[in-house]
């Protein structure tokens, strides 16, 4: 019998005012994405922007639906976007805010699970990390270097 450990870090910035200016502009982008959520089920709006390796940004924000299940998050609205758009290009950064209309969102939101499980397949598919930076609507940012922060052992095709 034995043990297997693993450990994940996170960088924690105190706001976005502290983040480098290149990933700033990029929060900024997800903000503005996050203003176009159509979320009138759950009223928790959520952006993400991507940068690509083309130097392009891909933003996405949650679309909800009536019937529930049938809704999507925003990170993957912008990262099937960002494969729609550019097949091929890797995605260098993924930037993701969330607010809610109806309670301050002070602390850092990260990807659901479903999100994780779909950036892992890019993240893999590229074989470079994919830096994810994550907030609420004010407060801390933390940086996840890599997806495999968020999803140690993710499921991926080696095992198909
Ligand atoms: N949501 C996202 O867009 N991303 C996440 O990672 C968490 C949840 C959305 C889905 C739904 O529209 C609302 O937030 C509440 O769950």
């Amino acid at each position: 019998m034995e043990n297997i450990t693993i450990t994940s870090t996170f960088t924690v910035y105190p706001s976005a005012d502290a983040l480098p200016a290149d990933v700033n502009a990029l929060m900024q982008q997800a903000v503005g994405a996050r203003n176009n959520a159509y979320a009138p089920y759950s009223k928790f709006h959520v952006g993400a922007a991507l940068l690509l390796e083309n130097g392009k940004v891909v933003i996405g924000s949650n679309q909800e639906n009536a019937a529930y299940p049938s809704g999507l998050c925003a990170e993957r609205v912008a990262i099937f976007q960002a494969g729609a758009l550019y097949p091929g290009v890797k995605i260098l950064k993924m930037a993701i805010t969330a607010a809610s209309k109806q309670k301050p969102v002070e602390s850092p939101i990260p990807p659901c699970g479903a999100c994780r499980q779909s950036i892992g397949e890019y993240e893999l598919k590229q074989q470079t990390p994919i830096e994810i930076w994550f907030m609420g609507e004010t407060g801390k940012v933390y940086l996840s270097e890599s997806l495999k922060n968020l999803l140690p052992m993710v499921f991926g095709s080696e095992y198909l």
